[in-house]
Order: C-alpha cells, then structure tokens, then sequence
C-alpha cells in the first residue's frame, strides 16, 4: 500500500508539472484528491490493515495529499502571476506619450466676411436687419417698382414656389420690410445679410445660390454723395488703402440713379485675369438712390424723405480679400479650402 501511495504521488507530481492551463491543474486535483480519487480510495481500504500498518499508511497517505495540494497550488499561484504580468504588459500605458491634439475649426469665409463688414456698418451707426428667404412676388418685385410683366424681372429669374411665392433674387425686399416698420419715420438705418437664389449659369464669379449685404438709409435730405461717402468708408476698412473703387452708372427699377461698383481686382491687381473677365475690375454691388415710388410703398412721404439703398454680392467680397479665383470654392466643402481661414 505505501509502494501504491508513492506511485500516485509520483503520477500526480509529474501531471502538475506537465499542466500548461489552470483547467490542467483542476483536472489533477479532481482526478486525484477528489472524493472518487485513488487516495480516498487507499484510506477506504485501511480497515483491513493490521493495527500496526494502519497508522503507518494513514500518515503516508496524509503526507501524499499534502504533496500533490502543495504542488497543486504552487503551480497554480505561478500560473495566475504569470497570467498578471502578461495582461499588465499587453495594457501598460505609457504616460509619456504626447496626448491626442484636439483639433479647433473656424468660421466659414463667408460668415467671417459678413461678421467683418457687420462691424464695419455698425460702426458707423447701422444696425442689422432679417428677412426671410421664401418671399413674396410683392416684396421681392412689385413693392420695389418692379409690377408683374416688367422686362428687368427677366434679370432676375428664380425659383417659384407658386406664382406668389419664391426664393427671393436679393435682399433689397427687406428695404420695403424695414420701411413698413418704421411707419413713415426716419431715420432708418440698415444692412441685411442673407441668402438669396437665382436661375444663373454657375461659373467662376456666379452661382445659383449667393449671398448678399443690403443696405438701406432713409432719412431727411440724404444725397448721392453720402452713398459715396458710406460705400468709400466701406472699402477703405474692408480693403485697405490700395483697393480702387469706381462707380459706374446703372439700372435698377428701385433707385434712381442707379450704379454699379467695381473693385480693383485683387487677383491680377487690375492688370486683367480669369476672375475679372480680363476687365482689371470686379463688380461687387449695386446701389443707387431710392425710387420715389419705393419709398411710397414703404410708407415714406418722398417729398419729405430721400434715401440711398446698395446690395453688395457677400462671395465677391470674400474673394476679393482673400484672392479667391473661383466662387464654387464657398460651396464644395473641402477642408484643405475652408480650414486655410483660422
Ligand atoms: C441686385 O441684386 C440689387 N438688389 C442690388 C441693389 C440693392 C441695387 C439696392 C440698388 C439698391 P445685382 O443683380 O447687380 O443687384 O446683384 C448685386 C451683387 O450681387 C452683384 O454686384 C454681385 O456682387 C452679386 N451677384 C449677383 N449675381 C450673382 C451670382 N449669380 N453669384 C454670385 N454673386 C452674384
Ligand atoms: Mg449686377
């Protein structure tokens, strides 16, 4: 019986030593210091010994469930930090390294462009109006001197939602708009920034979809020359000194006299290139003094009060100050464009 015990021992030692698992070791321990296992079987057996072998066996057979337990759980507590030490290596973290940037956008060009020329206005004493961009016929064309079947709509053809309501061409309806508001009194003093739509070929300096700045001063003996005046100021803070401006003469329904200005181009420096058509200008708004009728419709007594409107286009703004060659840069959203504006 004792030769029987050390041969277990033997088997068993070699078995832990051979496990290369946890679950190796539990099948070890179950298969040998179980209930069912060889050793409990041997101590089953000890009534048939004599007196004199009983304690004997019985203090070997302790002696080998020791050895194997001990074995057992050396092993095992080898193999857990084993264990530890792997996973503590796989997920060690090094503080060391620099940390994820976080990445600051910008403003679009075109929101920063509207945000400078804001500034520039209320500086002289504007203030900021809305309007929506879904319009009516009448504010968009009939209450600015424009009655239904008038040939200078063909300019401005747009998109009709029914035949009263579209996106509106410009931002001159909140001119009549603000009027309404003021109920015949002045001073009114304003600029309006927004969207506006028109059925235009798309090509380097125009697009289906722009943005415009209105303008609008109603108020007692207002002249041509403050207009001038105003719109010079304007170029001077947004352009800087060496920017030209000039005025040429013009039509809209809704001033009268009308003109257009141009920029010196900022791209070629007025010697003729791709964007100004080889002309060394850029037209970037239009203006004039308000219609007699126009100023009726909102409500202003024109023989009383007088007034200048201008409507500048927000793109070739921006593309004038940051020498932009193609307006269809604004639209495609490609970040190697926008993000060169921080
Ligand atoms: C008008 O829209 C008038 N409402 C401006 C005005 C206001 C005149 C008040 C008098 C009094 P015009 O169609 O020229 O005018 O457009 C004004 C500006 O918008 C142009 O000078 C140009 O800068 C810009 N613009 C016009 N069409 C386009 C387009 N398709 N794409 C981009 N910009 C455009
Ligand atoms: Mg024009």
């Amino acid at each position: 019986m004792l030769d029987r015990l050390e041969e277990l021992q033997r088997e068993a030692l070699q078995k832990v030593e051979q496990a290369s698992e946890l679950n190796d070791l539990k099948d070890v321990r179950v298969a040998y210091l179980g209930k069912k296992g060889p050793i409990t079987e041997v101590l089953k057996g000890m009534g048939k010994l004599s007196a004199e072998e009983r304690p004997k066996v019985g203090q070997k057979a302790n002696e080998v469930r020791d050895e194997i337990k001990t074995a057992i759980e050396e092993k095992e507590s080898r193999m857990e930090k084993e264990a530890l030490d792997k996973k503590l290596k796989e997920e060690s973290i090094d503080v060391t390294l620099p940390g994820r940037p976080v990445r600051r956008g910008n403003r679009h060009p075109l929101t920063a462009v509207v945000e400078t020329v804001e500034d520039v206005f209320i500086g002289m004493g504007f203030s900021v109006a809305e309007g929506p961009e879904v319009e009516t016929d009448y504010y968009n064309f009939e209450s600015l001197n424009l009655p239904k079947d008038h040939p200078a709509r063909d300019m401005q053809d747009t998109f009709f939602i029914t035949s009263d309501l579209l996106l509106r061409t410009q931002t001159s309806p909140v001119q009549t708009r603000t009027m309404e508001k003021h109920e015949g009194q002045g001073p009114v003093k304003i600029i309006c920034p927004g969207k506006v739509y028109r059925r235009d070929e798309d090509d380097a300096t125009h697009s289906h979809q722009f943005m415009q700045i209105e303008g609008l001063m109603v108020d007692k003996n207002i002249r041509m020359s403050d207009l001038k005046g105003v719109l010079e100021t304007f170029a001077k803070n947004y352009f800087g000194e060496d920017r030209k401006i000039r005025l040429r003469p013009s039509f809209f329904p809704f001033t009268e006299p009308s003109a257009e200005v141009d920029i010196s181009c900022a791209i070629c420096d007025g010697e003729g290139c791709r964007t100004c058509k080889q002309t060394g200008w850029i037209e970037v708004l239009g203006a004039g003094m308000v219609h007699p009728n126009v100023l009726k419709m909102g409500g202003f007594d024109p023989e009383v009060y007088s007034g200048f409107a201008f409507g500048m286009g927000v793109e070739r703004l921006a593309m004038l100050r940051y020498g932009i060659d193609d307006i269809r840069h604004f639209y495609t959203n490609d970040m190697r464009f926008l993000s060169q504006f921080k």
